[in-house]
């Protein structure tokens, strides 16, 4: 699949998936990487900035010709798997793919792209050498790290792009049995901008799966916040 080549890196930036963007535009072939060590105006899913500090995580977009059917679940899939490497227990995911240890993210995704014109941005956040005291205060309960030094991002690098080699490509069936393994959701009080309920899985389209006292419901799109036990 050849994802990396070429690579650009940036020691300050705007955000990597807006430089992917301009170069997926300009004609940047299948595989492009950008990376960054700081990013100005970091984009997070559902409109959120994605804030981390110079040096300290591992901050990447692709661009991709032909994106995958379940792009987004595979590639939570990928940064799980890249992420057990290092981490003590194994890395849950919360859909669509927030990678969690535990019930904080370690790592956050963002798809953007025209897929009709043919180019895909996969931006990729992953908290490598993150202390609690680099979060502001607002965070500190949500997010978590690795918990390794600033010289690691390149490791990580290199751990994710040969999870993505594999799972990018992957059979939409083998995506979602990993994807339902790894269930941070599942069983537990959910809600989302149109109910709350409680999450029963993801289905064969990727869906979120959510029963509510009435109703069976699957989104495909949006966000979901998990109850917290009192
Ligand atoms: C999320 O909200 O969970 C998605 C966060 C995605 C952050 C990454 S960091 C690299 C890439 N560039 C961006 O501006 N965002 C993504």
């Amino acid at each position: 699949m050849s994802l990396g080549r070429p690579r650009l890196h940036l020691r300050r930036t705007d955000s990597t998936n807006l430089q992917a963007r301009r170069l997926a535009l300009s004609g940047a072939p299948h595989g492009t990487l950008i990376t960054a060590d700081e990013q100005t105006v970091g984009r997070g899913r559902q409109g959120r900035s994605w804030v981390a500090p110079p040096g300290r995580a591992l901050l990447c977009s692709l661009v991709l010709e032909d994106a995958p059917r379940l792009l987004s679940l595979a590639a939570g899939v990928a940064v799980a798997d890249a992420v057990d490497r290092w981490a003590e227990s194994p890395a849950t995911l919360k859909w669509p793919n927030d990678v969690l240890l535990g019930e904080r993210k370690v790592a956050g995704i963002l798809v953007e792209g025209r897929p009709q014109a043919g180019w895909t941005v996969l931006g990729i956040g992953i908290n490598v050498a993150l202390g609690a005291s680099d979060l502001p205060p607002e965070l500190r309960e949500q997010a978590t790290g690795l918990g390794l030094k600033s010289g690691a991002v390149e490791a990580v690098l290199e751990a994710l792009l040969g999870s993505l080699e594999a799972w990018l490509p992957a059979d939409p069936a083998a995506v979602l049995e990993a994807v339902r393994a790894r269930d941070a959701l599942q069983g537990r009080g959910v809600s989302w901008s149109g109910g709350s309920g409680q999450a029963a899985g993801i289905d064969d389209d990727g869906r979120l799966v959510i029963l509510t006292d009435r109703h069976r419901v699957a989104l495909d799109a949006g966000e979901v916040h998990l109850h917290r036990p009192a």
